[in-house]
């Protein structure tokens, strides 16, 4: 048995309040304990965004007794989001800055309104850009002029860690995520996924897929999240599928398959997991927590095994090598074997001072 910190996730969509049917509160933060995570952060683009003070404590208050693990949140940003920066700067991780079009009504393409956001941020805490392949170049220069501390979300590209690279090279203050699926699906399997393989960024070709393998491997990506984006089958059936796939249940096994391939060593998925998103996002510590993985039990990914409220998975039937047994949250036994219990034991989080 291994035992692993509780892991935290800086990138997840739970989609509450605004769109229930594809995940909400108790289902998302159950299908995070299950996956080894005891911490996740909440995107804000929710049908309703969270873009004022208002919107925030709404979602905080909709928690209540009803959350599995640790739940923070991320700030949405807009032209009118800026006045609540000061307002909302202790209870929230990141500003969340849009800068190429997905789910959810946030895109930020004027220049001058990108350049009011960075300017008006608070330099201490983290600016997370959707920024694919030319946005981040806007980004990465937006932030040496404001001296913004920018976390990159979901690289894809080879060029996109050429840019990160540069920028780290330049001392500039820049980390990255990459997402689960991002590094074990292709565009080769898209033929075989269709709608339930089309997320933002699309999935890599191999050759950037590869990229992103060595740029764990040099140490140039800093977190690997889940970007858990739940939507229905029916929307992912449909003939124009949202952008977004589940990611919870799935990165840690897939994770763990990579250690036993000698892929990477657990002390890769400590530090990219839980010591690096820590650090980089001020989260709080979690004394007496810990996730218990036998990484030599050889199991098949279904979703009809999984909490989230989607029910699929684009790993549906894939062998992996690597199991969580137990998480335990404060001294709770939260999840045993398979399953989550009651009553929810997790808590809203700030940021550290
Ligand atoms: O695929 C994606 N889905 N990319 C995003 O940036 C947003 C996300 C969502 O919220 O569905
Ligand atoms: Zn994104
Ligand atoms: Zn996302």
């Amino acid at each position: 048995m291994i035992k692993l910190p509780g892991l935290i996730d800086t990138h997840v969509h739970l989609r509450e309040p605004g769109a229930a049917q594809k995940e909400d509160f108790e289902t998302g933060t159950k299908a995070a304990i299950a996956g080894g995570y005891t911490t996740i952060l909440d995107m804000p683009n929710n049908p309703e965004p969270t873009v004022t003070l208002n919107t925030l404590e709404k979602k905080i208050t909709l928690t209540k007794s009803r959350i599995y693990c640790d739940l923070g949140f991320h700030f949405g940003a807009t032209l009118d989001s800026v006045a609540y920066f000061p307002k909302v700067k202790d209870k929230v991780f990141g500003l969340k800055v849009y800068m190429n079009h997905t789910t959810g009504g946030l895109l930020q393409e004027n220049p001058q309104v990108l350049k009011k956001i960075f300017e008006a941020w608070l330099n201490d805490r983290v600016i997370m850009v959707h920024a694919e392949g030319p946005s981040l170049e806007k980004a990465i220069s937006l932030s040496k002029q404001f001296n913004s501390k920018l976390h990159v979300c979901h690289v894809s590209l080879a060029e996109e860690i050429r840019l990160i690279k540069q920028a780290k090279d330049q001392r500039l203050s820049i980390t990255c995520e990459v997402s689960g699926h991002h590094l074990f699906l292709t565009d080769e399997d898209l033929g075989r996924l269709e709608g339930f393989g089309k997320m933002r960024p699309p999935l890599p070709s191999k050759k950037d897929q590869k990229a992103l393998w060595e740029a764990i491997a040099d140490g140039t990506i800093d977190t690997i999240a889940s970007d858990h984006a739940p939507h229905t089958k029916e929307e992912k059936s449909s003939n124009n599928p949202p952008n977004g796939v589940p990611g919870l249940e799935t990165t840690l096994p897939l994770l763990l398959t990579a250690v036993s391939e000698g892929r990477l060593i657990i002390d890769d998925i400590i530090r990219l997991c839980h010591t690096n998103p820590k650090r980089i996002f001020n989260i709080p510590d979690q004394p007496d927590t810990y996730v218990e993985v036998d990484p030599t039990i050889r199991y098949t990914l279904y979703a009809i095994r999984l909490y989230t409220k989607c029910s699929w998975t684009p790993f549906e039937g894939m062998k992996v090598i690597g199991k969580i047994k137990r998480v335990v949250l404060r001294g709770n036994l939260v999840y045993d074997n398979g399953q989550v219990s009651d009553p929810p034991k997790g808590q809203v989080i700030y940021p550290k001072k």
